[in-house]
């Protein structure tokens, strides 16, 4: 055991505490927004530090959200940027292990599938420090995508496991993770939604400072696109097919299109620009998260990529069509509104023709998605700290 690990169990059993927080990429901020708010009602025996990684930096997808989430300006930036995933996973740790010597926290708490989660998890474990890991157990089964890479290692470096749906339970101990680190206590993501829906910006809000307010004038309604997952977007035949579909699609409801500036650059890269060029796409930048959530709550149909944005339009009711092959959140199908469709042309607009003929999935809430997630979070915390097993 370091050092530091020795002044974790000292002094496990007697308040106050101190947690590192860590985000790094746009779906790490609206998770972390309830749980700091959380936390910081704990009181003055725990203090509670953000430190930001850096690995998103762009300011769409970065300041815009902190502001409207209301999280703290982060304590610490790490300003890691953009690499190879060796290079920015090795960048964070690098750059992560002096804050935690600085900081000597009581444990450390990630969120999420990204690089960041992994590299910040791996540093606070090896240094013996204990690891929270929110949104744990959540498996694609699908060992080619990087965050799954991301969830297996970070759920086993982890002391406490907090799950989303209760599929993760039982992914988590098919994996040898002892039951009594797991705790099921709902999604924050959707206390964040919960918490800002009434401030949702509308769409016709969004168009207007788009410039192009004529964009919904023919009452159809219209349908949000996002991709940035490197299996949709890297390969320039992938890529193709998918957006020819989005505009056999579009030909019926039109289509805003919010654009990652990875997918914009491989649409730069491979040319592909030109097909765009329809009056039926909109093209707009990230957008921030109250457009976001108004863009979904008025749209009749999702297309997307991301893992958030199926839960996400699961808590809002919306049919989505999920562009890849396999889901970490079943739930959303069983319970949701989400259809998994994959890359194939027929079955997206299969999924397509049953939304426009109004048997789109209606779905229901999942359990405990009901705003509280985070205060369950914090309550367990608690204990756990006080309970003197930290380490
Ligand atoms: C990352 C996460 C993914 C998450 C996504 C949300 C990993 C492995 N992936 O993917 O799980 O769903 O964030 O956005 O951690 N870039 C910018 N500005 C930025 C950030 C990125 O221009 O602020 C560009 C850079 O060219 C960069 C590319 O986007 O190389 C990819 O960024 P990166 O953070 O590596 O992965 P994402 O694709 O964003």
């Amino acid at each position: 055991m370091t050092a530091h690990g020795s002044v974790v169990k000292s002094s496990a059993a007697n308040l106050p505490h101190s947690i590192v927080c860590v985000v790094g990429a746009r779906p790490n901020f609206m998770k972390m927004a309830p749980i700091m708010a959380a936390l910081s009602k704990i009181g003055s025996k725990l203090t509670v530090h953000l430190v930001h990684t850096g690995q998103h930096y762009d300011a769409a997808m970065n300041h815009q959200y902190f502001e409207a989430l209301g999280i703290p300006q982060p304590d610490v930036n790490l300003e890691v940027g953009s690499g190879s995933h060796a290079i920015q996973t090795a960048e964070v740790m690098r750059r992560f292990e002096p804050v935690l010597d600085e900081r000597l926290p009581s444990a450390v708490l990630v969120v999420g599938d990204v690089n960041s989660t992994l590299a910040c998890a791996l540093v606070a474990k090896k240094k013996g420090i204990p690891v929270i890991h929110v949104e744990a157990g959540l498996r694609s089964f699908d060992r080619a995508m990087p965050e799954e890479i991301n969830r297996v290692l970070t759920d086993q470096m982890s002391d406490l496991l907090f799950t989303t749906e209760r599929s993760g339970r039982e992914n988590l101990l098919r994996e040898g993770i002892a039951d009594t680190r797991i705790q099921f206590v709902g999604n924050v993501m959707i206390d964040t939604l919960r918490h800002n829906l009434p401030n949702a910006i509308p769409v016709t809000q969004i168009l207007k400072n788009a410039g192009n307010e004529a964009f919904l004038n023919n009452q159809l309604g219209y349908a949000v696109l996002t991709l940035h997952r490197p299996s949709n977007v890297d390969d320039a035949d992938t890529l193709r097919t998918l957006l020819e579909t989005i505009l056999i699609i579009s030909a019926k409801l039109p289509v805003i299109f919010t654009l990652h500036p990875r997918t914009r650059s491989m649409i730069e890269k491979f040319g592909l620009s030109a097909m765009l060029e329809t009056p039926n796409l909109l093209l707009l930048p990230p957008q921030g998260y109250l457009e976001m959530l108004g863009l979904m709550q008025g749209a009749r149909l999702v297309l997307t990529d991301s893992g958030g944005i199926q839960e996400e339009t699961t808590a809002l009711g919306v049919p989505c069509i999920t562009l890849r092959n396999n889901t970490e959140r079943p739930i959303t199908v069983d319970e949701g509104t989400n259809t998994v469709a994959g890359q194939d042309p027929a079955r997206i607009l299969a999924a397509f023709k049953e939304v426009m003929r109004g048997e789109g999935k209606a779905g229901r809430v999942p359990e405990y998605w009901d705003g509280q997630a985070s205060t369950r979070i914090a309550a367990a915390i608690s204990v756990w700290l006080e309970s003197g097993q930290v380490v």
